[in-house]
């Protein structure tokens, strides 16, 4: 496969993305080490993201890449000899964030085509004069020169997810009437100077190409086939190499789990019609199945993913060796990835990790000053922590491994969260889980309560006993775990459903919520805290509340449930006590998790995940991992 006059290796793409493993505006060290593990993993082409061409486009944290900043210099060639490094072609993406701010404090103004407000800020940004955007152009060719002096033989124009160039590209965000407004002639102007601009910075021998998104299908979105008729001028004035094709503007062009298959797969033969230009798409492919279709169809020339590879650095080579069953999967729950704290990290992937540490930071329990040892080893409990554990140690040569769970299934709480509406990514972990329990050979005995004799022989015992809710304070109530195991056999005959939830916003409250409706029914949520769903990754968010628009949900913020009798809860407001009735046939009440028992607390043994204090799945598999890592190498 070529693009521009650069060869590939294969057809798969790692997607713009960074990591924020950027100090001050420069690419840092632990920014090398990252993109040198990522070439590793086989991929054609790799795209850094998160680079900015102006001062104006910055947060104030700058942690994103300043292109336009000579400092920034020896970071950018140590970047893209990491990439070369393994093989991959090496690529970068330039852009400016124009009006969207990404939410961050930012010390000048934000600036775009048109005063119209975005959706992160309050306010409109200050509108361009013509001069400025002639000046923007030009931090676009500087700072592809210094990308193409760095080394990189890829650059990639960022008019996607509704940053500067995507709001001229827009009817609602350009409101122009001068030459870069109106006809999309007009409004393709401005990336069409940027082409060109960037092609004269970066020199003939870089393969310049265009990222555009599709905002959905409302009136006011950038619809496929307007994009495609923007980029036919684009390309007659300003020809480009290849088209980055991708989905979404703000809260949408990370797509949670909710999203189950790739949006522009199957959509994209009209374009391909139109445009004659290598095509590159993307948007949740994280299934070698959609991949394959992809390609098969001639939807695409080549797949971009990039959560499939932060998930799994070897997810290139495993699609192109056809060892599907060895991926750990990406389930796309935007729990690590998006929050860039300290860096980005992966909630399955406890590898990744932020700078000075060689995994995700994470410590097992082991009260006394106990010190692993052995090589018979039974962990008690098939959640994620115990899962991860087990498949971590079976891996290490020597030691044998046996995992009791008392469930008949494995998964733990991670089961129950698949069971949610919208939530069922979560299996494609476990699925991972159970095949590389299956290839190791290790012996999983299900529907098993650990007894004195099971852990006769262990030379080292492990909790995973996980956690559960405490029971409803409510008479009659059941807990958000309870309702997600059986929701349509509690919810028979009923008329009306509340769910009160624990004031944290997080998913069991919202995966009880949506069961209900799911089920047809109208409900209340009552909450103590000041909102709804305020707990869970901001993009989930957005994409949550685009599927309730419109489905009958009454939220009840700063109240608390009182007492529930004959079909009404009774709930007052937690600022002045004032109550209400709200109709509520049956009553789901999210409740704190507490551990669960452990069988034998007496005994010497290393504690993970829930089990040590309930917390998140990251929290459960880089514990898992860091307990047998540990016991591969005794500490101490
Ligand atoms: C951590 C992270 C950072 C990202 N940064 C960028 C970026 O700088 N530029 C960009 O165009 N897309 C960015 N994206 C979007 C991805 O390139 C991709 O389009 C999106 O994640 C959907 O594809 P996926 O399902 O393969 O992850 C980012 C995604 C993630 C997860
Ligand atoms: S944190 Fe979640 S969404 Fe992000 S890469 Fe990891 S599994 Fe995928």
């Amino acid at each position: 496969m070529t693009i521009g006059g650069l060869t590939l290796r294969n057809r798969l793409v790692v997607s713009a993305h960074g990591l924020a493993t950027v100090t001050d505006g420069a690419p840092n060290a632990h920014d090398e080490a990252y993109w040198r593990r990522l070439a590793a993993g086989g991929a054609a082409l790799i795209v850094a993201g998160g680079t900015q061409v102006s001062p104006e486009s910055m947060p104030r944290n700058r942690i994103l890449t300043e292109a336009f900043n000579e400092r920034a210099a020896p970071g950018l060639a140590a970047r893209a000899a990491a990439m070369r490094s393994g093989g991959a072609a090496a690529g970068i993406q330039l852009g400016h964030l124009g009006r969207e701010t990404l939410g961050a404090g930012t010390f000048l103004p934000f600036v775009a085509p048109s005063p119209i407000t975005g959706p992160r800020e309050p306010a409109p940004a200050r509108p361009l004069g013509i001069d400025e955007i002639t000046v923007i152009a030009e931090d676009f060719r500087l700072s592809s020169r210094r990308c193409a002096d760095a080394g990189f033989e890829v650059v990639e124009i960022h008019a996607a997810h509704g940053y500067l160039l995507a709001q001229f590209l827009s009817r609602s965000a350009n409101a122009r009437r001068d030459r870069y407004g109106g006809a999309p002639a007009n409004r393709a102007r401005a990336l069409s100077q940027v082409v060109q601009a960037v092609r004269a910075g970066a020199g003939e021998d870089v393969v310049v190409g265009v990222r555009v998104s599709v905002e959905g299908d409302g009136p006011a979105h950038l619809r496929l086939e307007e994009l495609a008729e923007l980029l036919t001028h684009v390309q007659a004035e300003a020809p480009f190499d290849y088209l980055n094709l991708t989905w979404g503007d703000r809260g949408r062009y990370v797509p949670d789990m909710a999203t189950t298959h790739p949006p522009l797969l199957g959509r994209t033969h009209e374009l391909r019609d139109t445009l004659d230009v290598p095509l590159l798409l993307c948007a949740a492919f994280r299934r070698p199945a959609d991949i394959a279709e992809a390609l098969e169809s001639g939807a695409a020339d080549l797949v971009g993913s990039a959560r499939a590879h932060i998930a799994d650095p070897d997810f290139a080579t495993k699609v192109l060796d056809g060892r599907s069953d060895d991926i750990r999967p990406c389930v796309a729950c935007l729990q690590d990835c998006r929050s860039y704290e300290p860096t980005g990290l992966c909630a399955v992937n406890p590898d990744l990790a932020p700078a000075g540490s060689p995994r995700k930071p994470a410590l097992p329990w082991r009260p006394n000053g106990h010190r692993p040892q052995g090589s018979r080893v039974v962990v008690v409990g098939a959640g994620p922590a115990g899962l991860e554990f087990a498949v971590t140690a079976a891996a290490r040569s020597g030691i044998e491994v046996t995992v009791l769970e008392q469930s008949d299934r494995i998964g733990g709480q991670l089961r129950i969260a698949a069971s949610a509406p919208h939530r069922a990514g979560w299996s494609d972990l476990l699925g991972y889980y159970q095949r590389r329990l299956e290839a190791l050979g290790v012996d999983v005995r299900l529907g098993t309560e650990a007894t004195e004799d099971d852990l006769a022989g262990a030379d080292e015992i492990v909790w995973a006993t996980g956690a559960r809710e405490n029971p409803p304070s409510l008479d009659g109530a059941v807990t958000a775990e309870a309702f997600l195991r059986n929701p349509s056999e509690l919810l028979a005959g009923a008329d009306s459903v509340a769910v009160c939830d624990d004031g944290f916003g997080s998913w069991p409250g919202i995966g009880a919520v949506e069961a209900a409706l799911a089920a047809g029914l109208p409900v209340t949520l009552v909450t103590p805290g000041t909102g709804f769903a305020g707990g869970i990754p901001a993009e989930s968010r957005t994409q949550l509340l685009e599927r309730l628009t419109r489905r009958p949900l009454e939220v009840r913020p700063l109240t608390g449930p009182d007492r529930w009798s004959d079909g009404v809860l009774h709930v007052r407001t937690v600022l002045d006590g004032t109550a209400h009735a709200v109709p509520a046939d049956v009553v789901v009440q999210v409740g704190t998790r507490h551990p669960n028992e452990v069988p034998f607390p007496g005994r010497t043994a290393t504690w993970i995940g829930d089990s040590v204090a309930p917390r998140g799945v990251s929290h459960a598999i880089a514990e898992g991992r860091a307990a047998a890592e540990e016991l591969a190498a005794p500490i101490g």
